[in-house]
């Protein structure tokens, strides 16, 4: 994964067809997707239950860019073996999962697989400054956890820009990751994302509309960004 901040959109498989998760992200890939972005959910850090890692094992081989795994778990270092052995490229634990985000962070680095932190709308950023040297990626969430449809939180416009100049001159990319649509991309890229997940944006209208939802979200973002060069 050679780092650069060039826009990235990763379409999140909880708006897809849950009993088609194959062909719904080889449908988004093939529509333009850059990363396919899979939320994991355990019913207990948040309201809401999906899939483990055999359904990240069964994606596997469908997914030929980036498996993004976003774990909306706790405790979240039980697992962390499973989901890197079943194939994830990216690992993100939550800052609120636990006591000792520290250790779980390494935890995920020692697996080989790269590094996300996600920080809920709730949480601050001061303790990210003491775990840089551990992360690859920061996803900024602007909703609260265990739903896709919901309202983007405009608040946490400059948690997204304090974030990325806190990240400068570091491969780290900055996520967002909630309500993100054509409206709404260009704000947070302005605001310096680099990648956008997307579940309700892309997945509308049926795979027929897969291309179209992407090119909206990436054109209005590539927008603001070259407004800012
Ligand atoms: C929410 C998930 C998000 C969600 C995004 O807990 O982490 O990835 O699926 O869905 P939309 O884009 O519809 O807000
Ligand atoms: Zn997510």
């Amino acid at each position: 994964m050679p780092f650069d901040r060039s826009i990235r959109i990763a379409p999140s498989i909880l708006a897809a067809d849950f009993a088609a998760f194959g062909a719904e992200s080889r449908a988004v890939e093939a529509a333009g997707a850059d990363w396919i972005h899979v939320d994991v959910m355990d019913g207990h850090f948040v309201p809401n239950l999906t899939f483990g890692p055999q359904m990240v094992a069964a994606l596997r081989p469908h997914v030929r860019g980036v498996l993004d795994v976003h774990l909306m778990i706790a405790p979240v270092d039980p697992y962390v073996t499973a989901f890197a052995d079943a194939g994830a490229d990216v690992l993100t634990a939550h800052l609120e999962a636990g006591p000792h985000i520290h250790r779980t962070l390494q935890a995920i680095g020692a697996t080989g697989k790269k590094v996300g932190l996600a920080i809920n709308p709730g949480s601050a950023i001061e303790p990210v400054a003491e775990l840089l040297d551990l992360i690859d990626l920061i996803c900024v969430m602007t909703v609260n956890p265990g739903f896709g449809g919901q309202s983007f939180i405009a608040s946490q416009l400059p948690k997204i820009a304090r974030l990325r100049s806190m990240v400068e001159g570091r491969s780290i990319h900055i996520e967002v990751d909630g309500g993100v649509t054509a409206e709404t991309a260009p704000k947070v890229c302005a605001a310096g994302a680099d990648v956008l997940v997307a579940g309700s944006a892309v997945f509308r209208g049926g795979s027929a509309a897969y291309a179209g939802n992407i090119q909206a979200i990436r054109d209005a973002a590539l927008r603001a960004t070259s407004q800012l060069a």
